[in-house]
């Protein structure tokens, strides 16, 4: 390993002398490369961290995270002795390749990142081994493996959830590993360490299980969120429609949760590159690009229930994708944002994590003072909290459009105009159940 040109170790790895686990470099060091470094540490295998930020990699040496992520802080302290932050690439047997994979205009995947590292492992060392986490389309790796018959590839994707990504990385649900190397694939399975079930799969399969993942959820949210309009039109709660059926084995009680509709930098960006990919092969998804339809249609109707008026005054109470982050990645609350500007309405926002070029607030009850209407588009808990009272003091009128059905308030009385999606009980005020 070149150790003169890595930077030097974030701790003392004093401590560690005489482990025999293994060593990995990985590289990139957005949220998923950063999770799964630290889950390898934490399973005492040593780290090396590699990203072409400079200033992101000195932070981090000094145990600063750069995303917000529940428990970063304290996993990055606790496991500093086995984990080392460099822009140097070392020359190493095992690599993990997290570099971002972002969307093209055309909403195709751009691979120029993951095609540069490989290219750069290869000339480190010809024969290492491999292992893309980035979500690729599939067939890339199958493509790598032709272009550098040497170097053994795997490819074993991601399932983590932003804002709960350190605990889902301890217990994930399921390991699976693309990869025509069983050598390699019994290696991963001891590195990883879980007592998940594994499912081993050549590398393609392990690209399409990924994006059928994310896909299939995006279309359990747009799902519900069709429901949630019809259960208004006829006079019925989404909610309980989604906890009757939820109760199915087959169907599960997840994602079933109607609202705003999805965002992030997954679903929205993994959904156009399927897409876009499956075209390529003539082989349409007629329901995975539905579910992206109605995801859009999902904010006009939001729309169409907060009615705004041109020089109205209306408050956002939640900017991020979801809580728990501060990624405003694809965020709804961003994408109503604009098609309420164009209307010409002056917007407020507020959020406790995030921050935008909206006007933005720095408490809540900013947001909302002589606002015509406030419109709940994350979840957080200050937003289920926000008692009736203040809105009534504070807004020009009393009217929340709940677009995440989460105000601990809806189904007692209130005194406020209020609006979920989907639920008839709480188009009234005071909540009268016809
Ligand atoms: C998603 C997947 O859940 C992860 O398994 C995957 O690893 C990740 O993408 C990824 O590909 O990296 P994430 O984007 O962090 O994770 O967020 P989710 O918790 O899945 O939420 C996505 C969006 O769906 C949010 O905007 C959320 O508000 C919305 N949502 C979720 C609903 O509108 N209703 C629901 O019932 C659930």
């Amino acid at each position: 390993m070149h150790k003169s040109s890595v930077l030097p170790y974030s701790r003392d790895r004093e401590n560690d002398k005489g482990r025999d686990e293994v060593q990995v470099t990985v590289i990139g060091t957005g949220y998923v490369g950063l999770v799964t470094a630290i889950g390898l540490a934490e399973n005492g295998h040593e780290v090396i961290c590699v990203d072409l930020n400079a200033e992101r990699m000195e932070q981090l040496t000094k145990g600063i995270p750069p995303i917000t992520e529940q428990g970063i802080e304290e996993a990055l302290q606790a496991n500093a002795a086995r984990m080392t932050f460099t822009t140097v690439y070392p020359e190493s047997d095992l690599y993990l390749v997290a570099v971002g994979t972002p969307e093209r205009a055309d909403g195709s995947c751009d691979l120029t990142a993951v095609e540069a590292v490989v290219a750069q492992i290869s000339r480190l060392n010809p024969e290492a081994n491999v292992v893309l986490k980035s979500t690729v389309p599939p067939g890339t790796t199958e493509r790598l493996q032709q272009s550098y018959p040497e170097l053994r590839f795997a490819m074993v994707p991601e399932f983590l959830r932003e804002g709960t990504a350190l605990a889902d990385n301890r217990a994930p649900s399921r390991l699976v590993i693309g990869t025509r190397d069983h050598m390699l694939a019994e290696r991963l399975e001891t590195l990883f360490l879980t007592t998940a079930p594994v499912v081993q799969v050549d590398p393609t399969t392990a690209e399409l299980t990924k994006y059928a993942a994310n896909s299939f959820l995006a279309v359990k949210i747009s799902f519900i969120n069709e429901i949630a309009r019809l259960a208004d039109a006829v006079g019925a709660d989404v909610a309980e429609v989604a906890h009757g059926i939820g109760l199915d084995p087959r169907i599960g009680p997840a994602f079933l949760r109607a609202g705003a509709g999805y965002g992030g930098s997954c679903f929205p960006k993994d959904i156009a590159a399927l897409t876009a990919l499956a075209k390529t092969y003539e082989t349409p998804l007629h329901v995975i690009e539905g579910a992206d339809k109605t995801n859009e249609a999902q904010l006009d109707y939001v729309l169409q229930k907060i009615r705004p008026v041109k020089g109205q005054r209306i408050a956002l109470l939640g900017l991020a994708f979801k809580p728990g982050t501060d990624d405003l990645r694809d965020a709804p609350a961003l994408r109503l944002a604009e098609r309420l500007e164009a209307l010409g309405v002056h917007i407020t926002g507020y959020d406790p994590a995030a921050k935008t070029l909206l006007d933005q607030k720095p408490t809540l009850d900013e947001a909302i003072a002589e606002a015509d209407a406030a419109v709940i588009m994350t979840e957080w808990d200050e937003m289920k909290q926000l008692e009736p009272e203040r809105l009534q003091r504070l807004m020009r009128t009393p009217r929340l459009i709940d677009g995440r059905n989460c105000w601990a308030y809806a189904d007692r009385p209130h005194g406020v105009e209020y609006e979920g999606i989907g639920r008839y009980n709480q188009t009234f005020t005071n909540n009268q159940i016809r």
